[in-house]
């Protein structure tokens, strides 16, 4: 409380010392509980003065007039700006200077939900004929504010853009910390927190396809602080694009913090012809005095609501191959495998890569992308069969797919080589022995639509899982003409999204897993046509609860796929209590694991679907201690009078074993029960299981789970009493 009233009394300090400059008038963006402002001076100039709580008023413009352009809102290269600019343009007579001044402000409220306000700012350079109109989307409940931009080239000729960022906002306090969540293949979304000092960071993107695999486009900001769970003062920020993208943070002459996000990146000068417009993609801004958890829980509401694919719909419990047994199976293998699973309460049989090819049979990772025909020696009663084999054992059927790619050794490519985005006259440089098929080019985007109809039209498919192992390492097209080379990156996504779009339309019964070489594309663009993503190939559970821990800072749980595997070696109850605070699913051969761990298996898909999925799936979501920190971490999801609370111990440690609660009303009553054990018969250690709490007393004084040793678990339902 005290430390609130201090940060309160530093905001207002600051506020205090703001000196406005030109005369204008204000332009704020507002949500329930946070302001955007904006100013827009009788110059035309359009500046930002804070971003904060609407209580605060944390704007702290501090320049002089002469200074008004290293404010800018949407700062442009070459017209008095000195920082990292958001928009830079070669326009159609070689002028390399852009300058953009407001010609009209539109406040638009959605028609059919009351929840969304849109601020439309039309600007245009007084020297050219070239605009830009900023989206400034504010979500009211959830606290979102939604930034994008048009840009509108009427020129007399084509303009050359070297930078078309989405948004750069900047918000003015003593001091920031940065946490990104960067990594690579296998280690997704590892957090790091820093402080920031003058000069820029960038966190960013340069891989075209799979683009998210070494960063994924989120970050959170702590201001006055290192960040905190429940009382920072925070922004956090996500870009919703696949591709390639850029993520920078100036702290620059005014001292004030800039940061511009974008898809913009390794554009090498986006051309756009007389008369042609383009749209960035959007990107989403949190503002929360609640901390990490205040910022998680909005982007969780705002993307239940607004970005995910059938958010309230129960996720299937899968049953993969993958790891069971990579692409060396035929038809008696998978019917087996069904047999196997027969019984145990899983939804969908997921037959992973490995199915596919014509002249060239795809039996390991060199060969067949792009031939998508069954391959008959492998599977010769077609997927029709395995689909009706499936059902036979009360399972549904889905199929792995690689949409966008071609390995060279396929027939597509020896037809085709100027389909693929490669570099004709040089060595071609492969990711995973394959191609990034050039979607910019109609043609092609119409064979890749193709792939979806003839596999999932003749045939009851209830699942896909798509996936990207490629990125775009020569994005050289042959298609493009000489002037748009540079438009593949940016083009290659567009279309992307669009068959994306398009197959979540057409297909409203097939569920969906986004998947790229494991987490390699998350972003809540594509989400809108997913289920679930796939977070890491890592899985085991160990890896797992700091992966799920990242992601889950904008992502719900109900997104994230997360399957039991015998990756690590790990106890079975302790695989299945880590997938189960996510969308759990198996990988595994039932045929080669003991009788206990299938009775396990059968029970805990049981429990799942039973008592916890109902509440992770619409919960509110807390972290209750990090593993970064803690030998023994732990998350909890609060819905309607019900809880449960998941407790990992990544490290043997017999001290500290203390979980304390979150989300629950500290005047009612909750009873506490342990539940998810690996045998019958097996009884709590947790003191107090099954008796009753004050809401109060669990998040004061906690409850003690003696998980103790590395790879120890525990599941606790609560439920209010009435
Ligand atoms: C990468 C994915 O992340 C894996 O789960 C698996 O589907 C392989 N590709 C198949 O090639």
């Amino acid at each position: 409380m005290l430390m609130k009233r201090l940060i309160s009394i530093t905001i207002a300090a600051i506020s205090l010392m703001a000196s406005f400059g030109a005369s204008g008038e204000e332009i704020s963006i507002t949500t329930d509980n946070t302001k955007l402002t904006l100013w827009k001076g009788d110059d035309g100039l359009l500046t930002v003065r804070g971003y904060g709580l609407k209580r605060d008023t944390l704007n702290s413009y501090g320049g002089s007039d002469e200074q008004v352009q290293q404010f800018l809102f949407y700062p442009t290269y070459g017209d008095g700006f000195l920082g990292d600019s958001a928009l830079q343009v070669t326009h159609a007579d070689g002028d390399i200077a852009t300058r953009l001044e407001v010609q009209d402000v539109k406040v638009v409220q959605d028609k059919k939900d009351k929840n969304i306000i849109t601020t439309e700012i039309l600007m245009k350079d007084p020297a050219q004929d070239f605009y830009v109109t900023i989206y400034l989307r504010a979500y009211q409940n959830e606290d979102v504010i939604q930034i994008w931009t048009k840009i509108e080239n009427k020129e007399k000729g084509g303009v050359t853009l070297h930078k078309f960022a989405s948004a750069s906002v900047m918000n003015f306090s003593p001091s920031y910390w940065l946490t990104h969540f960067t990594g690579s293949w296998a280690n997704e979304a590892n957090m790091t927190e820093e402080k920031l000092t003058r000069g820029k960071k960038e966190i960013y993107s340069n891989l075209g396809s799979r683009a998210h695999r070494m960063a994924t486009p989120m970050f959170l900001v702590s201001l006055l602080g290192p960040s905190n769970e429940d009382s920072a003062y925070m922004i956090g920020g996500t870009l919703m694009w696949p591709g390639s993208f850029s993520m920078r943070f100036d702290i620059d002459s005014t001292r004030g913090l800039r940061m511009t996000m974008g898809g913009d990146n390794r554009s090498d000068g986006y051309y756009l012809d007389k008369g042609e417009s383009l749209e960035t993609p959007k990107s989403l801004w949190v503002f929360s005095d609640k901390g990490k958890n205040g910022i998680s829980q909005k982007f969780h509401k705002w993307g239940r609501k607004y970005s995910m694919r059938n958010p309230k719909k129960p996720r299937p419990v899968l049953l993969n191959n993958w790891e069971a047994t990579g692409m060396g199976f035929d038809e008696n293998r998978l019917v087996g495998l069904f047999e196997d699973a027969k019984g145990t309460g899983v939804d969908i049989f997921l037959l992973d890569d490995g199915w596919f090819g014509g002249k060239y049979v795809r039996n390991a990772d060199n060969s067949s992308l792009g031939d998508w025909k069954v391959a008959e020696g492998k599977l010769p009663s077609g997927l029709g069969y395995l689909c009706k084999e499936a059902k036979a054992r009360g399972m549904e059927f889905g199929i792995w797919l690689e949409p966008e790619m071609v390995s060279p050794k396929s027939e597509l490519f020896e037809a085709h080589p100027e389909w693929a985005l490669r570099s004709a006259n040089r060595n071609y440089v492969l990711g995973r022995n394959q191609l990034v098929l050039d979607l910019t080019n109609p043609e092609v985007k119409k064979y890749v639509w193709k792939i979806f109809e003839d596999t999932l039209r003749p045939n009851p498919i209830k699942y896909v899982k798509w996936d990207a192992n490629c990125c775009i390492y020569q994005p050289v097209s042959d298609f493009q003409p000489k002037n748009k080379k540079g438009n593949v990156d940016f083009e290659y996504n567009k279309s992307l999204l669009d068959i994306m779009k398009k197959f979540s339309k057409e297909f409203p019964d097939t569920a969906a897993m986004l998947c790229s070489g494991g987490g390699g594309r998350v972003d809540y663009a594509s989400l809108q046509n997913f289920e679930s993503f796939w977070a890491s190939d890592n899985t085991d559970p160990m890896s797992r609860v700091f992966i799920q821990w990242g992601f889950g800072h904008f992502y719900p749980s109900n997104s994230m796929s997360a399957h039991v595997t015998h990756m690590g070696g790990r106890p079975m109850k302790f695989c299945a209590d880590v997938a189960m605070s996510g969308a759990l699913g198996f990988d595994l051969d039932i045929s080669k694991v003991s009788p206990e761990d299938k009775e396990y298996i059968k029970k805990t898909i049981e429990l799942y679907k039973k008592e916890i999925r109902p509440i992770t799936s619409a919960g509110d979501y807390y972290r209750l201690k990090s593993p970064y920190e803690h030998a023994q971490s732990a998350v909890m999801f609060v819905n309607k009078g019900k809880g449960v609370v998941f407790v990992y111990q990544t490290r043997d440690d017999e001290n500290d074993q203390t979980v304390k609660l979150k989300g629950l009303d500290p005047d009612k009553t909750y009873t506490i029960k342990e539940v998810g054990f690996y045998a019958d018969g097996q009884k709590s250690e947790i003191k107090g299981d099954g008796q009753a709490f004050k809401g109060r007393e669990l998040m004061e004084n906690g409850i003690v789970v003696p998980t103790k040793k590395a790879c120890g678990s525990s599941i606790i339902l609560l439920s209010e009493k009435k």
